[in-house]
């Protein structure tokens, strides 16, 4: 038993070594090429989204200094959702003594034409030092001076005006295009509660350099800022452990960037109004794949590919998990199959459409020694062959019903939500459903998301695609609620029990 505990123990200090070797002060991290075909297996390598995919990682360089310098002038790129749904712009002016003024447009519509109110917030913010819940993130601290609110029609000062008199007793009369100081430093009255609002996002800031191949004398400047927590009721007291949509630097973003030119220029009067589209049915046929490396609240990174095939209701998913921000050090992949309902329009959220989601079968693949190392002490029977895990091979788990130690049963049912765009060079983006951020699976209808992931976009799988499942070295699997540092708790409280025996 002795040996196993220490075995266990080796372990978590391997996993915790790993997580700590970004978390340096002041360290400029830069991505380089890393081997993927080792990981992305034969079949991807002629296709075009192996190739975007790899080139997230060693075609656009990215450099993130710690602890970042964010002085200037953010904004949106797009419209954004938040939970709920929320549907709004920002702008974001960070001044080099440490004050800030940041303006939140909400809207009526998901393309952001239709302006309802604004939030004009103001106060200090000091960026610390390198996350502990977050690496690659930088916590900050922040505190408020004052919250302005403006709205834009009767209607909607109407409906704000109730709200605030229950939260806070507002007892003036609200009118349109005339800014009334929700809170102020100092006052009793917080009028901010009767709209959820929060600025607990500024806890964790991170900014990325991208070298730009084409423009190499202009680096795209990007800020991320703390998520928003998917229940409403916790948004004050969330601690992010994710990001929001990026904010671009005014200076360096891209001119196909039209949001970004209109939101630059708006001011609490002069809301930002987007450019009107019309949402088109989605057609989810194809191959869909990463932007860019995601991080997943709960601390997972990770890029994923989706896989629709034609005419059948047969879907795939790739989950390619790493140990770091920038995606180089993979941790194990999954692979997930199974099959879709027909969408249907969502009355929630306005553009979204809405499927059920099951997963079938599922395979995994340990790809660094930890994990290796943590399937083959927590299989048991529940998670393929007991102790057969080898670095670098995928195990179906279909067998064994899915995998207990990465917390996936099966079948599994997701209850999910859609929405299809474009970016601002034009390619198709699939965004799906955001996950609750208190881990928790959207297994049950009430659980469906009122916000979205980071979008994924188009590719070409070409002839070779993955559609066709052969060998491939990863395969499919529910990635989205495993929790590796889960597993490290786990670990901690086996190697407790065996102690007490
Ligand atoms: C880290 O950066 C901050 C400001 O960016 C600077 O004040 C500080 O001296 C730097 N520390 C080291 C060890 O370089
Ligand atoms: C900080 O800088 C901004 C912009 O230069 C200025 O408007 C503001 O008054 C300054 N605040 C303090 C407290 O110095
Ligand atoms: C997590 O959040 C969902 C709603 O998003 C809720 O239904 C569920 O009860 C929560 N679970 C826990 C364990 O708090």
């Amino acid at each position: 038993m002795t040996t196993t505990v220490l075995l266990l123990l080796l372990l978590f200090l391997l996993l915790m070594t790993v997580g700590w070797c970004e978390k340096l002060p002041n360290k400029s991290v830069k991505s380089t090429p890393v081997q993927l075909d080792k990981s992305y297996g034969k079949l991807y390598k002629h296709n075009q989204c192996h190739y975007m995919l790899k080139h997230l990682q060693d075609g656009e360089q990215i450099s993130v200094h710690m602890p970042p310098d964010i002085t200037g002038h953010w904004v949106s790129e797009s419209c954004e959702v938040r939970p709920g749904p929320e549907f709004l712009t920002r702008s974001y002016h960070f001044f080099s003594n440490h004050t800030f003024q940041a303006l939140q447009f909400y809207y009526k519509d998901n393309h952001c034409t239709k302006p309802s109110y604004t939030l004009l917030i103001e106060g200090s913010l000091h960026p610390r030092q390198a996350s502990w819940l977050v690496r690659g993130g930088t916590k900050s601290d922040y505190q408020l001076s004052r919250v302005l609110l403006v709205s834009y029609s009767l209607p909607v000062a109407k409906d704000l005006q109730v709200k605030l008199e229950m939260a806070c007793g507002l007892t003036e009369h609200l009118e349109p295009d005339i800014s009334y100081e929700l809170w102020v430093e100092g006052s009793d009255r917080d009028c901010t509660h009767g709209l959820s609002f929060s600025m607990q996002e500024l806890e964790l800031l991170r900014m990325e350099r991208r070298f730009r191949p084409n423009e190499p004398e202009r680096q795209a400047e990007e800020l991320f800022v703390g998520d928003v927590h998917t229940e409403r009721t916790q948004r004050r007291n969330h601690r992010p452990t994710g990001y929001q949509p990026p904010l671009q630097n005014i200076k360096t973003y891209v001119n196909s960037c039209v949001a970004c030119q209109i939101i630059s220029v708006a001011d609490v009067h002069h809301p930002p109004v987007l450019p009107s589209r019309t949402d088109h049915p989605l057609h989810l046929y194809g191959n869909w794949v990463s932007k860019r490396c995601e991080v997943r609240p709960g601390v997972l990174f990770l890029t994923r590919h989706f896989v629709f095939h034609k005419e059948s209701n047969i879907w795939e998913g790739h989950y390619y998990h790493y140990s770091d921000p920038v995606c180089r050090h993979p941790t194990f992949s999954i692979s997930a199959k199974g099959h879709y309902s027909p969408g249907i329009p969502s009355t929630t959220v306005m553009g979204g459409t809405e499927y059920t989601f099951t997963v079938t079968q599922m395979k995994v693949t340990p790809m660094d020694v930890a994990t290796t190392s943590l399937l083959n002490v927590f299989s048991g029977d529940e998670c393929g062959k007991h102790s057969s895990w080898k670095q670098g091979f995928q195990q179906d788990v279909t067998p064994t019903s899915g995998c207990a130690a990465l917390g996936i049963r099966l079948p599994h049912t997701e209850y999910e939500l859609f929405y299809m765009g474009r970016d601002s060079a034009g390619h198709r983006l699939l965004f799906n459903g955001q996950r609750p951020t208190n881990g928790s699976s959207p297994d049950r209808p009430h659980k469906r998301a009122t916000s979205y992931q980071p979008p994924l976009v188009h590719c070409s799988a070409g002839q070779k695609g993955i559609g066709t499942e052969g060998d491939h070295h990863f395969v499919l699997g529910n990635g989205y609620n495993t929790k590796p540092q889960g597993l490290v708790y786990a670990l901690i409280v086996v190697a407790l029990v065996f102690f007490v025996k």
